[in-house]
């Protein structure tokens, strides 16, 4: 027998599995706020992650954890392989960011910002010439560079954001609410460089959003927070696989305690979730995750409604998403 020979029958999925970011039991207290509260995630390397939850959920106060911008309370976390605490100066030459909030001074042109942020990490002046024109034609904003950033308007903002995050090729790129305030037209273009970074460059990205169907479609795995605590996770198809066959939706007035009790003590129902409305709409909402198809289930629903003395107006059938996933751990929607 040969022993220098490689061990064969180790497949491709046995390998171990490589993470560019490892955050473990996670706590950042302010005074009496606990902002984060025990979170755990990992993100295998080259994947995007989308951390997905209301305000005040905790996401940005984690990503500035990782970015090394706030310490932690206790917890530990390491960023490419470097502890964000013991190792801050060596992760935040690994990292890139954009915040949520734009930190950028206004008065002066898009060039002139991503020249300044070059030099600030010590980039070689070729190199940040270099860079500037790349990234510049990445994001599209040829035409804009050399104006001020008050000409520029949402969306050219957060695309020269994004630039300067990448301005130092990190190795793990933290994106907070990157499309927050954007028409559907900037969040796809923002989405489509992202994706391309992942595809292209092997960049492993933590991004947070409030928005569903970005997460859904872009992300590998989601994490969803909500109290500082992360309450599900996955792949979407996983989070969304889990919730049951169908969801249906039903309006009415009325006893709606009552029914949503009844549903929820029904051996078919996968989850019931309802929706806070105003106090001046009479017609409220309870969606109800099944077990099976919805197509026999219709009946019994609207039988349990009579008997509890909910009127319904409207029913209807749906595939779910994370939205319902959402409802279904938080009790909430997200804002919109
Ligand atoms: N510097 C601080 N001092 C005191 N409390 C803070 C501080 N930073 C954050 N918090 C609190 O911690 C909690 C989490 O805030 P965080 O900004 O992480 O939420 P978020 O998920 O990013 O919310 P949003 O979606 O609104 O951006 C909130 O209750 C917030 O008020
Ligand atoms: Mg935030």
């Amino acid at each position: 027998m040969n022993l220098t020979q490689p061990i064969s029958g180790v497949s491709h999925a046995q390998r171990p599995r490589e993470y560019s970011i490892e955050v473990n039991n996670l706590v950042k207290t302010y005074d009496t706020v606990r902002a984060v509260e025990g979170v755990n995630l990992r993100v295998e390397k080259g994947q995007i992650y989308a951390l997905l939850g209301p305000n005040g959920a905790g996401k940005t106060t984690t990503i500035n954890i990782l970015t090394t911008l706030v310490l932690p309370t206790s917890g530990n976390a390491r960023v490419a392989g470097l502890d964000v605490v013991k190792q801050a100066a060596e992760v935040r030459r690994r990292i890139g960011v954009t915040f949520q909030e734009t930190v950028l001074d206004k008065s002066l042109s898009g060039r002139v910002l991503l020249d300044v942020h070059g030099r600030l990490y010590q980039l070689p002046k070729a190199e940040i010439k270099t860079r500037t024109e790349e990234l510049v034609k990445m994001v599209e904003l040829e035409e804009a560079i050399d104006r001020p950033v008050k000409t520029y308007s949402g969306g050219m903002k957060r695309r020269l954001e994004l630039a300067r995050g990448l301005m130092t090729h990190p190795e793990v790129l933290f994106l907070d609410e990157p499309t927050l305030g954007l028409d559907p037209q900037n969040r796809d273009r923002i989405w489509v460089y992202i994706e391309r970074l992942k595809i292209e460059t092997g960049l492993t990205i933590l991004v947070t959003t409030h928005y569903m169907d970005e997460a859904e479609k872009l992300a590998d795995r989601v994490g969803i927070i909500d109290g500082g605590k992360i309450v599900a996770e996955g792949t979407p198809t996983e989070l969304i696989g889990a919730m049951g066959a169908d969801v249906v939706k039903v309006s009415g007035t009325g006893g709606r305690e009552r029914f949503v009790e009844a549903l929820q003590r029904q051996e078919w129902v996968s989850f019931v979730g309802t929706l806070q409305l105003d106090a001046t709409t009479l017609v409220q909402d309870v969606q109800i995750g099944l077990k099976t198809q919805a197509g026999r289930s219709l009946k019994p629903i609207i039988d349990l409604a009579e008997k509890c003395e909910f009127s319904v107006v409207d029913i209807s059938i749906k595939r779910p998403s994370l939205n319902d996933v959402f409802l279904k751990h938080t009790g909430r929607r997200l804002r919109d």
